[in-house]
């Protein structure tokens, strides 16, 4: 596990939920009404970037066929999939998140 991180955190304005590579991952990394949230970008429906979909109070929508996961646990809201939710911090205007190393399972959410 390690910190890594993301600046400056205020280039997500609320509401916004973009796709980045950190450590070797495609995450989804966004702003909802709570702050910052990180989540696998990979749907698993159908593997639809969740960095491209847009945000909707809690959840993130798929850009491809619409299905709804919510940012802090990762439950998927309409098939029952899981999305791995990773730890986030805010210092400042640096975003930080809490990543398993690259040869590590990802975290259950
Ligand atoms: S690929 Fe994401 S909802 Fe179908």
């Amino acid at each position: 596990m390690g910190w890594h991180t993301l600046e400056p955190a205020s280039k997500l304005r609320p509401g916004e939920v973009r796709t980045f590579k950190i450590a070797g991952r495609h995450l989804a990394i966004g702003r909802n009404r709570d702050g910052y949230f990180a989540i696998d970008d990979t749907c698993p429906h159908a593997n639809g970037s969740l960095g491209e979909g847009m945000v909707d109070g809690d959840c993130v929508l798929c850009p491809i066929h619409g299905y709804a996961y919510h940012v802090r646990s990762g439950e998927g809201m309409d098939d029952g999939e899981e999305v791995a939710v990773y730890p986030t911090e805010l210092e400042g205007d640096v975003l930080r998140i809490l990543l398993p190393d690259e040869d590590e399972a990802s975290p259950q959410p």
